[in-house]
């Protein structure tokens, strides 16, 4: 190249002077950026939102990106190879787990999970994710276990935990839970209609939180979001609420992501699947209010997503489980994803300057078929509901979530368990 290039500038001769200057420039541009390797830039300088908000472009055009991701635009994880010789999460065979979040308190890790409420066969109808859910707390060496059972922390029926710890300390279990306040009827329309549909009704299920000065309890709990108190509005995309998970503003709002669904399935278009929205409140006790007026991802994939990952372009938007997180640069969103480019790993990931308007990434965020250090494979036939251990900066040190290397149905319990996967820090 360097030759050629020599070469090259020695041979221009046209009679015009001021093109010859012109031509010899270009061409030692031209040169110059080759020798030096020089491609496009992928980001302008200063940019966050071009390296997806987990780091920040330098004047080289390059994403430098924080603790925990990698990739050109920072939107991979950087995971850790997984040692089934270290901790690695809480595999229960007596007691499936369904995902949820670690907090440290006195020394401990404890883990809240979503479980398998009563656990005594012969199992009925009602035995299923949908109904037969609880809340437990495990103890634990390290963010990743090994950890020992506790305690129910919250009985039948709630469901879809995520444990934070508020500004001011106190912890706050945000989950679904039974409008009665009562102990679920299990044998009620919910629980006995078989197959999912019954879920989808407007049902018993809304966005609850119970709160306590320590992870020991003792826990008060409310329900916070009931969009439709009185008459439901089956035909709304806002109809059936539940995955909450809330994350705080610098000013103390809690801003909550929560996942929504038409409950009317049959009677309508394919636009019914599931969407997430936007709830804030002042406070974490409330009141929380919907912010979304339309869904944060849009209806459908975004236009500008590479064809090859999106197909057919246009179909209609689904996620569901969504973490919200943030850091010094904004909002972070891990959802499952039900996207035809995500349906096998099932992650994705969307980011957001002020946590109401949000971008989604077509990329992977993890495999659905781990190999461990060991050359094993696990083939998890479902990895989704995910959460992150974070650091104190908002980075990730952890991925929880659930997984299941025999059942595909998502409405039956199945062999769950809850995998806790290292991120790797430099
Ligand atoms: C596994 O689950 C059972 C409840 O079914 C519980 O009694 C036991 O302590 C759990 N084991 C561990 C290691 O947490
Ligand atoms: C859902 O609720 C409606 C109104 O209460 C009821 O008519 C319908 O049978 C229910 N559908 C299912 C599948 O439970
Ligand atoms: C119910 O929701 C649908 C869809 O958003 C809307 O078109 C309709 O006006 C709503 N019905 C009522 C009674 O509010
Ligand atoms: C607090 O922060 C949230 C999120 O950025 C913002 O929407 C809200 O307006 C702020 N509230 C006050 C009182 O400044
Ligand atoms: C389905 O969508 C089409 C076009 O978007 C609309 O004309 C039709 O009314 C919708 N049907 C229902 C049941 O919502
Ligand atoms: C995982 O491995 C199984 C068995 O080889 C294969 O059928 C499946 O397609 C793989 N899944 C993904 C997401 O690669």
């Amino acid at each position: 190249m360097a030759l050629l290039c020599a070469h090259a500038s020695r041979v221009i001769d046209t009679p015009n002077y001021t093109q010859q200057i012109m031509w010899s420039t270009l061409l030692l541009l031209f040169c110059l950026a080759a020798l030096s390797g020089t491609v496009a830039p992928i980001c302008s300088e200063g940019s966050e939102t071009d390296c997806s908000l987990n780091g920040v472009c330098n004047n080289e055009g390059v994403c430098v990106c924080d603790p925990g991701w990698k990739g050109d635009k920072c939107n991979q994880l950087k995971f850790k190879p997984p040692n089934r010789l270290e901790p690695h999460g809480y595999f229960n065979g007596s007691m499936p787990t369904w995902g949820g979040d670690v907090i440290y308190e006195n020394g401990i890790y404890h883990a809240f999970l979503t479980a398998k409420g009563y656990n005594t066969p012969p199992y009925d109808e009602s035995d299923r994710y949908v109904c037969n859910t609880a809340i437990i707390r495990l103890e634990g060496k390290s963010p990743a276990g090994p950890f020992e059972f506790a305690e129910v922390v919250l009985p039948v029926y709630h469901h879809e935990t995520h444990a934070i710890r508020a500004p001011d300390g106190t912890i706050l279990i945000y989950m679904i839970k039974y409008q009665g306040g009562h102990m679920p009827d299990l044998l009620s329309e919910l629980c006995l209609i078989p197959g999912c549909d019954a879920s989808y009704n407007k049902s018993h299920m809304v966005i609850g939180m119970a709160w306590s000065k320590s992870v020991y309890g003792p826990w008060e709990e409310k329900v916070i979001l009931d969009p439709w108190p009185g008459l439901v509005n089956r035909s709304s995309w806002l109809c059936q609420t539940n995955c909450p998970s809330v994350v705080f503003a610098p000013n103390g709002t809690a801003v909550m992501a929560f996942r929504s669904v038409q409950c009317d399935r049959l009677n309508s278009n394919s636009t019914v699947k599931e969407k997430i929205a936007i709830a804030t409140a002042p406070h974490w006790s409330g009141p929380y209010t919907i912010q979304s007026k339309e869904p944060v991802f849009g209806w459908h994939a975004p236009e500008d997503w590479p064809p090859s990952l999106v197909y057919p372009v246009g179909q209609i938007m689904s996620n569901e489980d969504p973490f919200i997180w943030r850091t010094k640069r904004g909002y972070h969103m891990l959802v499952h994803s039900q996207l035809l480019p995500h349906l096998s790993t099932r992650g994705a990931y969307g980011y957001s300057k002020d946590g109401l308007s949000w971008t989604l990434l077509p990329d992977l965020m993890w495999d659905a078929n781990m190999t461990w250090a060991d050359g094993s494979v696990s083939y998890f036939k479902r990895r989704q509901a995910p959460a992150l251990y974070l650091d104190t900066n908002g980075y990730p040190l952890y991925l929880l979530t659930p997984v299941d290397e025999l059942y595909q149905n998502g409405c039956n319990w199945g062999n769950g368990w809850t995998f806790i996967q290292s991120i790797e820090h430099d």
